[in-house]
């Protein structure tokens, strides 16, 4: 297949890029420069040039002659409503039936707008596509990624309740309220996988996930792998953090919600909600292609070394 990844330069379209080149597909990668893209992967992707999201001559050039089209676009609100409606509708003209979303997410079907802002426009994208695209988009649905649990990626966030430097793991409640987790390559993995099926352009909701586990699981799986014990510090109840969450969000703005969304997600990853997601498509995807707890560990561990 000719596979368009728009975002290539980030992290999952570069993990989509190695993982599609493994599988023998042809490689084609949408961005704003090309200087930002993984340098072994220069010579082995062609890459289409755009100004911006709306720069619809370039989506255009990008999507003709695709088999499939996978937006991986950061999560910033305009670009996951507006600039994967414009790439969906590129993908109409040129023909392309085979969509996959901006996704690998928790399961935000039953939401409500505004519950937690991150997943809004995904919401909206979803509502909106059904609306004006023949096209059936794929969902990977592989909650949290493992790398956010673990705080190695996407930690700016004040709330991130590791602090290594320290040895340190803070949490709110119990600590053993379960989630819903695959290392982001896993996720890649599945993704492409599902575009190689043939009832690919049927689109719909993939569930598969790599492994359930809870905060307190990992910082003993953490110190287990490293000889270091993670003392488990509780900041307070479930209840109190909800109030803390309250407060951040009433003080916020919510055109700069990512300023006060690390509490919700806290809150929700703390009270269950990334729970929900079920494991129904799991057996459609060999268990080595599932990453263990334990070795997903060891796998941050080597990397954070090199
Ligand atoms: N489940 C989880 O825990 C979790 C966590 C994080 C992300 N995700 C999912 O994974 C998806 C991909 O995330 P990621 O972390 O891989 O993304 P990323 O690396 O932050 O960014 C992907 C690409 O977005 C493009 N981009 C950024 N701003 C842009 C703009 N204004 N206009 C056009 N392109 C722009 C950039 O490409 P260029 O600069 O080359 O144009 C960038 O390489 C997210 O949308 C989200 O659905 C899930």
């Amino acid at each position: 297949m000719l596979i368009l990844i728009a975002g290539i330069t980030g992290s999952m379209g570069t993990l989509l890029t190695y993982e599609s080149l493994k599988r023998g597909h042809t490689m084609r990668g949408l961005g704003r420069d090309a200087s930002r893209l993984s340098s072994d992967l220069k010579d082995k992707i062609e890459f289409v040039e755009y100004k911006n999201y709306h720069d619809e001559e370039a989506l255009d050039r990008a999507c003709l002659g695709c088999d499939a089209v996978i937006c991986a676009y950061a999560m910033q609100s305009e670009l996951q409503l507006e600039g994967q409606l414009f790439l969906l509708r590129a993908a109409d003209r040129a023909g392309v039936k085979k969509f996959v979303a901006d996704s690998w997410n928790g399961d935000y079907r039953t939401m409500s707008l505004g519950f937690q802002e991150s997943y809004d426009p995904y919401i909206a994208f979803r509502a909106q596509s059904q609306l004006e695209s023949k096209i059936k988009p794929i969902y990977m649905l592989t909650g949290c990624f493992a790398e956010v649990l673990l705080g190695t990626y996407h930690t700016n966030l004040e709330s991130n309740p590791w602090k290594l430097e320290k040895g340190e793991l803070r949490i709110w409640g119990t600590g053993n309220e379960t989630m819903a987790a695959s290392p982001m390559p896993d996720a890649a993995g599945w993704t492409i996988r599902v575009l190689e099926r043939e009832d690919a352009e049927e689109g719909g909701d993939w569930f598969v996930y790599s492994f359930r586990t809870s905060y307190r699981e990992l910082a003993k799986v953490y110190g287990d792998v490293t000889g270091n014990h993670i003392e488990i510090i509780t900041e307070g109840s479930l209840e109190e953090l909800s109030k803390v969450e309250r407060r951040e969000r009433a003080a916020g703005d919510k055109t700069q919600f990512w300023e006060y969304l690390g509490w919700t997600y806290l809150k929700n990853m703390h009270g269950g909600v990334f729970d929900s997601a079920t494991d129904e498509h799991n057996a459609e995807f060999p268990p080595e292609s599932r990453t263990s707890i334990e070795d997903f560990v060891k796998q941050q561990l080597r990397m954070q070394k090199s």
